[in-house]
């Protein structure tokens, strides 16, 4: 297992998959790690890869709108994606690309030791929960592997695209608070 700094440098040159010929900037994560609550999505979009951060475009906003009504935000979770490349025209990743990425997050995980994992959308439930997820059926529910609390959000594109299963997700976010505030210690870690 690599340190922090030690992962980002080699996920940055990585030439791990055919992803890396259409990048242009790997994007690694973003906010605290030192945070309880890690929020996993799927892969860079277009303003994600030009920029090397994740959720920076519209179903960004959405994103930190949502975390803000529960009193989250990059300060006090981390964002990181399945894959750290984007995948041409915002198609979902491979499997080969998630087989070649999934180190990354594996190692970004075991250095953060969160309590609490949030898939967004139904490609990082299906790798990370359970293969047989359905979002639909599923999404707001808790799910515990290796002591580590797991549930799964609609992704906030697929809110832009159907806002009638934004009331849903508000009641999800009453649920992850609550769980927040059972088992985790600190709602608001030092940052890094
Ligand atoms: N969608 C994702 O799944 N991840 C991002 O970083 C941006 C959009």
């Amino acid at each position: 297992m690599l340190d922090w700094d030690a992962l980002e440098a080699e996920c940055r040159e990585c030439r791990k998959c055919a992803l890396c010929e259409t990048r242009t900037n790997v994007v690694f994560g973003d906010g605290n790690r030192n945070a309880e609550v890690l929020l996993i999505g799927e892969g860079p979009g277009e303003n994600e890869d030009l920029q090397g951060k994740p959720f920076v475009g519209r179903a960004g906003k959405l994103l930190d709108d949502m975390l803000s009504l529960i009193d989250l935000n990059r300060a006090n979770v981390y964002i990181a994606n399945m894959v750290k490349c984007r995948p041409p025209q915002n198609r979902d990743p491979l499997n080969v690309e998630q087989e070649a990425c999934i180190g990354y997050l594996r190692n970004q995980t075991a250095l953060m030791k969160p309590k609490i994992i949030v898939c967004l959308g139904r490609i990082s439930a299906m790798k990370i929960i359970k293969p047989d997820f359905k979002i639909t059926q599923e999404h707001g529910m808790w799910f515990e592997k290796n002591g580590v609390q797991m549930m799964a959000l609609y992704h906030p594109a697929a809110l832009l695209r159907d806002p009638r299963r934004r009331p849903e997700t508000f009641g999800d976010l009453k649920t992850l608070q609550t769980m927040i505030r059972n088992i985790c210690r600190h709602t608001y870690p030092a940052p890094n």
